[in-house]
């Protein structure tokens, strides 16, 4: 069982554990580019959240990275190791964005996700994104990136 309070911010110590998982479970074929060094200038960035999901002790099963523009948020990078899929760690993960989001007065959610990978694409769908379109050789030129949005209504919380 998954609870928000699993979810952390990232330290410097999770950088290479989370460099590692982008590199295996989303830059796979592609030039690896969210290294160590570039993940520990997002965990200090003022408008970027590092997130990971803690699950008793060492190890990092998921993390997400999301930047927040002046009205909206961007996903660059959200991954689970492949033992611990399906059982609700990205969702746990996005809803803790989302709400994050929502608050920070976003009034929508981006990303992109690769084109060769539909089940990312149908996480998103479930998880209310639409697709908006292509952005041909997004990635090194070599494949599409599928571009996806959520609105979001902003949280009277935050008001
Ligand atoms: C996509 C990914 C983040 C999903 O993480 P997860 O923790 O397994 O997702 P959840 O358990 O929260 O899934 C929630 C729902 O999303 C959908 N879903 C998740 N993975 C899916 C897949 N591979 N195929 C189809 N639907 C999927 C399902 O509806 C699932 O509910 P269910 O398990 O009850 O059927 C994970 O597979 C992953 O890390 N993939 C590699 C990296 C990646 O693609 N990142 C996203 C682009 S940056």
């Amino acid at each position: 069982m998954t609870s928000e309070h699993d979810i952390t911010l990232a330290r410097t110590t999770d950088a290479l554990a989370i460099a590692e998982l982008s590199r295996d479970a989303i830059e796979y074929g592609l030039t690896w580019r969210w290294t160590v060094r570039r993940v520990m200038r997002c965990i200090h960035d003022a408008d970027t959240n590092v997130v990971v999901m803690r699950r008793g002790g060492t190890g990092v099963p998921a993390f997400a990275i999301m930047q927040y523009g002046e009205q909206e948020a961007h996903v660059s990078l959200l991954a689970v190791h492949p033992g611990h899929r399906r059982q609700g760690l990205a969702s746990a993960l996005l809803t803790w964005l989302e709400a994050t989001a929502r608050v920070a007065g976003c009034t929508a959610i981006h990303l992109e996700v690769r084109i060769t990978n539909p089940g990312a694409m149908a996480f998103y769908r479930r998880h209310g994104f639409g697709e908006t379109g292509v952005s041909v050789g997004y990635y090194e030129g070599v494949e599409d990136a599928v571009r996806m949005v959520k609105p979001l209504s902003v949280s009277a919380d935050a008001a």
